[in-house]
């Protein structure tokens, strides 16, 4: 499809990801329409106003409350609607509450936008990606999770503050589940095309002992974190679903560790959605990156395509 902007998105579930999101398209020119879709609509009203009145301040965006219907027209559907983790919950035992609420709710809107892409927010995204692609019979390419967008952001979140270096000059990437069996590939994390180990010697420095081991788990944990002290997260995971966003609409052709249906890659035997760097634009996952890993990055991207493959056996689908 060609690029067309601004474009409509819609936005099934108005909770904290869901409105955060709209928050987080209203800073981007390139959403002219957003529709929130909720089945408590008065929620969705409640946010929309307020949304409405937000985008007033910046550019003219129509933001309304609506039903499946609504979503004629839309270039992306954000699906962001199920239960959210709760304290010391992981992402995989929400599986079966929240594939019940995809099978639900997705199903009936897709025949008012046959031409959108779907992007996978809610959790276990990657099963919940591969749900998706199923009860849509869209090809792959057009069926996306925000998968480890955000994980790669806190890694090189974590670097940069380690680094000293502006996060946008850090070049890391999380693969695998967005979950607790995900991969920081190290071996490819570099400072402007300078990998680790040579930019602590420009810098005179050497990389301290358990840095990686403790880096990496506070990437794993990040959202434990958030959420054991305020609840829930979400103004990073909207920042990656714009960023997502942008790159579709605009046709950016970003490399994002987005979600998505792959198979016969990495050794992983059969059918799995998961995050790799991907070129996203127009027409969604567009290439798939099969960067070079080390050898224990490439077991524990089995480990983490075999964790995801054992959970979708148990949905029946
Ligand atoms: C996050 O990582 C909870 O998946 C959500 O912020």
């Amino acid at each position: 499809m060609p690029p067309e902007f601004p474009a409509k998105v819609a936005i099934v579930g108005a909770g904290y990801v869901g409105a955060s999101t709209a928050f987080a398209l209203l800073f981007t020119p390139l959403v002219k329409e957003i529709v929130l879709v909720d089945i408590n609509h008065a929620r969705a009203e409640g946010e929309a106003m307020d949304l409405a009145h937000a985008a007033t301040l910046i550019r003219p965006v129509k933001i309304y409350a609506g039903h499946a219907s609504d979503c004629a027209g839309a270039r992306i559907v954000i699906f962001t609607a199920g239960a959210n983790q709760r304290p010391g919950e992981t992402r995989l035992e929400l599986v079966h509450r929240n594939a019940a609420i995809v099978k639900e709710a997705l199903p009936p809107l897709l025949p008012y936008c046959p031409d959108a892409l779907i992007l996978m927010v809610a959790n276990p995204v990657d099963v919940l990606t591969y749900v998706a692609w199923k009860l849509s019979g869209l090809p792959e390419n057009k069926v996306l999770g925000s998968g480890t967008v955000l994980d790669s952001a806190r890694f090189r979140h974590l670097l940069s503050r380690h680094l000293h270096v502006d996060p946008r000059n850090i070049h890391a990437y999380v693969i695998g589940e967005h979950g607790d069996t995900e991969v920081p590939v190290w071996s490819l994390a570099n400072v402007a095309g300078i990998d680790l180990a040579d930019f602590y010697l420009l810098d005179g420095t050497t990389e301290e002992n358990a840095l990686r081991e403790e880096m990496s788990r506070r990437v794993r944990e990040a959202a434990y974190a958030i959420i054991e002290r305020k609840g829930a997260t979400a103004y990073g995971v909207a920042l990656a679903l714009s960023r997502i966003t942008e790159s579709i609409i605009r046709d950016e052709k970003a490399v994002l560790t987005v979600s998505s249906v792959i198979r016969n890659l990495y050794g992983i035997e059969g059918e799995v959605a998961l995050s790799l760097p991907c070129i996203v634009g127009s027409s969604g996952r567009e290439k798939i990156l099969a960067i070079p890993l080390g050898s224990e990055e490439l077991a524990a991207l089995q480990h983490s395509a075999v964790t995801l493959q054992e959970t979708i056996a148990g949905l029946n689908l």
